[in-house]
C-alpha cells in the first residue's frame, strides 16, 4: 500500500474543538463502545465452562479485557498514540506509516477526529487479532443480529413492496411507464437512504420501541429532509442503462443493508444491471458496519433462521424466503458479489484512494456508479474538514471528481457529523436557528452525486 499525501484543504475536524461531535464522541461515545466490547467478551468467556480445553480461551479473553482497559484509559487521558504492532492484518504498516509522518506526538484528541475514532477500532480488532481462540470473533455481531430481529415489521413491509414492485415490472406496459420506473427507483434508493439511520455506534442505547419509531418514522413528509436532491440526475442516467455495474459501498448491517439488497435487488430485475458489487468490512468496525460474514447472515436470516429464533407467526415469512432464495442464486451465480478491499477500514479519506489503493480504484472505474452509503463514508469523501457548507459536492470529493481519477459517486448519507456540504447560500443558518443539533441528529439527509 502506497502511502498517503493528500491534505484537506480546510482545517480537518478534531476533539479539541469545543463544542463539537467529535468532542463529544471521543468524550462520551467512545469510551461506550469499548464498555460495550468488554462487556460482550466478559459474557463470552463467563460462559466458559472452565474446563483443560478452554482454560487457554478464558486467559486470552481476559487479557482482552484488561487491553480494553488499558485502552480506554488512554483514551480518556488522552495519551499520545502509539503505533500498532504487527498482526495478521498486513495494513499495520501503513496506519503506522501515518502516524509516524503525520500525526508524531498526537494524541487522542489532537489528531484528526478521522484518525482517532478508526484508531479506535483498529486497536480493538488487534486485541483479538493476537488470539488463537478469538481471532475471528465479531464482538459486534450480538447487538447487530438482535437489532436485526427487532427490525422484523420493517424488514417483513419492505420484502412485500419489493415483490409487489418486481411483479409489477413483469405485468402491463401500463404498469411499467417510465414514470411508474422513476417512482420505484425514487422510492427504493430512498428505502436505502433512510435505512442508513439505524446506526449503532450512534444509538448505543436503543430499545425495542425505539427502533420501530425510527424505522417508521414519525413524520410523514420525509422527502423535506433531504436537504440536496440528485436523484433525478441520477435517474436520467440510469434509465440508459442496459445490464451496467454497480457497485455499493456499504454502510451498516441490519435493515440498512437489507435496503440496500432491495435497491440492488430491483436494479437488476428492472434491467438496469446485471451486476451489484457490494463493498464490505473487513474487520468489525464502526460498531454496525456490514462485514462478509453479516451479509450473509441477513441473507440466510431472511431465508430460513427467522423461523428457527422463534418469529413463527411472523405474517412475512414466506415472503422474505423467496426473496432471500433469489439472492443467494445472485451470489451463487455471481450476478452480486461480495468484496472487503482492507481500504475501506483505514484512516484515508477517499481523496487517498487513487495513490493508497490503486487496484481497488482501477476496479471501481468499472462501474457506472459507485454509491457510497452513509455517515463515515461521506466524511471519508470529503476528507472531513471544515468546509463551507455551499461547497459544491464535487469539489469536497477532491481526486474522485479530478480528470484521470474520476468516479461515478453518489452518496446516500444521514447526517450525524459537523460536516455539510452542496447547501444553498443561507440554509446552514436557517437549520442552525432552527435545531442546533440538525447536523448530527440523523434526522436529515442528502443524496448527493458527482456524474459525469
Ligand atoms: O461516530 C462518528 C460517526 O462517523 C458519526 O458521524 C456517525 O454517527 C457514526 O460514526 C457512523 O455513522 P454511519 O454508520 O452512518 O457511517
Ligand atoms: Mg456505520
Amino acid at each position: 500500500m502506497a502511502f498517503s499525501r493528500t491534505k484537506p484543504p480546510y482545517p480537518p475536524l478534531v476533539g479539541t474543538t469545543k463544542p463539537s461531535f467529535a468532542y463529544v464522541t471521543i468524550k462520551d461515545r467512545m469510551p461506550v463502545i469499548v464498555a460495550q466490547v468488554v462487556d460482550t467478551v466478559y459474557r463470552g468467556y463467563m460462559n466458559l465452562e472452565t474446563n483443560p480445553t478452554n482454560q487457554e480461551r478464558i486467559r486470552e479473553a481476559k487479557r482482552i479485557v484488561e487491553e480494553l482497559g488499558r485502552l480506554r484509559y488512554e483514551m480518556q487521558t488522552d495519551k499520545p498514540l502509539r503505533p500498532l504492532e504487527p498482526d495478521s492484518h498486513p495494513d499495520f504498516e501503513h496506519w503506522n506509516k501515518v502516524l509516524a509522518h503525520e500525526l508524531p506526538g498526537n494524541t487522542w484528541y489532537t489528531a484528526s477526529w478521522l484518525f482517532s475514532e478508526c484508531y479506535m477500532y483498529r486497536r480493538i480488532y488487534q486485541m483479538f487479532a493476537h488470539t488463537t481462540h478469538w481471532a475471528t470473533y465479531d464482538y459486534f455481531a450480538e447487538s447487530k443480529q438482535s437489532t436485526f430481529y427487532a427490525s422484523h415489521k420493517a424488514v417483513g413491509a419492505l420484502a412485500e413492496r419489493i415483490l409487489t414492485m418486481v411483479k409489477g415490472l413483469r405485468a402491463s406496459e401500463e404498469a411499467t411507464t417510465p414514470e411508474n420506473r422513476e417512482l420505484a427507483f425514487k422510492e427504493l434508493a430512498q428505502a436505502s437512504l433512510w435505512g442508513n439511520r439505524t446506526d449503532l455506534s450512534l444509538l448505543v442505547n436503543l430499545n425495542l420501541a425505539d427502533i420501530h419509531t425510527i424505522q417508521n418514522g414519525n413524520d410523514k413528509d420525509v422527502e423535506a429532509y433531504i436537504l440536496a436532491n440528485d436523484l433525478p440526475m441520477w435517474w436520467k442516467m440510469v434509465q440508459l442503462w442496459k445490464g451496467e455495474r454497480l457497485d455499493i459501498v456499504l454502510d451498516n448491517a441490519g435493515i440498512e443493508v437489507f435496503a440496500d439488497m432491495v435497491f440492488a435487488h430491483w436494479m437488476v430485475q428492472a434491467g438496469y444491471c446485471t451486476k451489484v458489487v457490494f463493498h464490505c468490512k473487513a474487520i468489525p468496525w464502526f460498531v454496525s458496519d456490514t462485514t462478509v460474514d453479516d451479509f450473509h447472515w441477513v441473507v440466510n436470516t431472511c431465508c430460513d433462521r427467522f423461523r428457527s429464533a422463534g418469529y413463527h407467526d411472523f405474517e412475512h415469512l414466506s415472503s422474505l424466503t423467496q426473496l432471500a432464495k433469489q439472492w443467494q442464486a445472485y451470489l451463487a451465480n455471481g450476478t452480486w458479489e461480495l468484496r472487503a478491499d482492507s481500504f475501506w477500514t483505514l484512516p484515508d479519506p477517499f481523496w487517498n484512494l487513487p495513490v493508497v489503493a490503486p487496484g481497488l480504484h482501477q476496479d471501481l472505474r468499472q462501474a457506472a456508479t459507485v454509491v457510497f452509503k452513509g455517515d463515515l463514508n461521506y466524511r471519508k469523501l470529503m476528507h472531513d474538514c471544515d468546509w463551507p457548507s455551499t461547497t459544491p459536492f464535487s469539489e469536497a470529493i477532491g481526486t474522485l471528481a479530478e480528470n484521470g481519477t474520476r468516479l461515478p459517486v453518489v452518496a446516500l448519507r444521514t447526517s450525524k457529523a459537523d460536516l455539510m456540504v452542496g447547501m444553498p447560500k443561507g440554509r446552514k443558518e436557517e437549520l442552525d436557528g432552527l435545531d442546533p443539533k440538525w447536523m448530527v441528529s440523523g434526522k436529515y439527509a442528502v443524496i448527493q452525486a458527482s456524474l459525469e
